[in-house]
């Protein structure tokens, strides 16, 4: 176990086998965290708990970065929750990386890297902030609710899914936000006390609020760009390689210059972004 707080050339911690050195000053951890439930908890989608050294996690919104068995590259899952020792990540498998994690047993040990990339501004928020979920968007926006409740804001919250058998977290939401939580499914197949909110999450924003957070599928992102009349901040889940700076395989232009989503983001403020055509 290792961290690398200061500037300056050191060996790559991403797969073990290079001795790649990167530049730049940040708090990452490597560490071993047990699991300690990984169950199914929507279509293809699981909630794994683990236990082990969360002190490099101190943002809602950053992420960790998984080394699996015969995977090279580490896959990055954004922090869900964060409390103690206790770390919470809700994954959706669609490959190889993550349907071998579904399958991995409450008590293995896993390698992870933690306290990855810059999170949410929780100071932005104001008295009244939205938050807007799309798909595996969802996860990282719930410790920023739980976080935003205790320093005293009354978030409203809009989660989009495709159907009803991909809703997850909702209940973990209105326990936070209560009535102030909307869940909008395209195909409209989600029902709750709300009644059945068919569309998209754009079709539903609210129309008051002090800042915007948002996380999502690129164009679901893009539409609440459109749609959204404050200032905010967007999450993005670009592909990645070292996940920490070293590789620039996930770099992207900005209106203040090249930045790395996995360093410099995955949070980029709504004046930052360039959108690619
Ligand atoms: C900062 C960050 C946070 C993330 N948080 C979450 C999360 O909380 N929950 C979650 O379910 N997923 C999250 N992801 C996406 C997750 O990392 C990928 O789904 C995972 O790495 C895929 O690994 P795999 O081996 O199963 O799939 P692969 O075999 O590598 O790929 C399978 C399919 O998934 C697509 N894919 C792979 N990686 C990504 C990616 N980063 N973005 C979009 N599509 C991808 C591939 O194009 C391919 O079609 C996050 C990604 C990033 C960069
Ligand atoms: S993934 Fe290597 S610099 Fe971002």
């Amino acid at each position: 176990m290792y961290n690398i707080h200061v500037s300056g050339a050191r060996r790559c911690p991403a797969a073990f086998c290079c001795n790649l050195s990167f530049p730049g000053s940040f708090a990452m951890r490597q560490g071993f965290f047990t699991i300690t439930e990984n169950r199914k908890i929507a279509d293809a989608t699981f909630l794994m708990r683990m236990e082990g050294d969360t002190e490099a996690i101190t943002a809602p919104g950053q992420f960790v970065n998984f080394k699996l068995d015969g995977f090279y590259l580490r896959r990055p899952i954004s922090v869900f929750d964060c409390e103690g020792e206790t770390l919470s990540i809700i994954y959706k498998v669609v490959g190889r990386g993550t349907d071998a994690l579904s399958k991995t047993a409450p008590g293995k040990e896993l390698d992870l890297l933690t306290g990855l990339g810059n999170g949410y501004d929780v100071g932005a928020a104001g008295k009244r902030p939205l938050l807007i979920g799309g798909g595996v968007g969802v996860p990282p926006l719930y410790w920023l609710c739980k976080k935003l409740a205790a320093q005293g804001a009354m978030p409203q919250v809009v989660l989009g899914f495709n159907s009803a058998k991909d809703v997850f977290a909702a209940d973990e939401f209105r326990a936070i936000a209560g009535t102030d939580v909307k869940v909008v499914t395209v195909d409209g197949s989600y029902r709750d006390g709300d009644g059945c909110n068919k569309g998209f999450v754009t079709d539903f924003l609210p129309s008051e609020y002090t800042y915007f957070y948002t996380c999502g599928p690129e164009p679901m992102l893009r539409a609440v760009y459109k749609a959204t009349s404050t200032e905010g901040e967007f999450s993005f889940e670009e592909r990645m390689g070292c996940g920490f700076g070293a590789c620039m395989g996930c770099s992207c232009k900005t209106v203040t210059g090249y930045k790395r989503i996995c360093k410099d983001g995955p949070v980029l403020k709504k004046e930052e972004i360039l959108w690619k055509n």
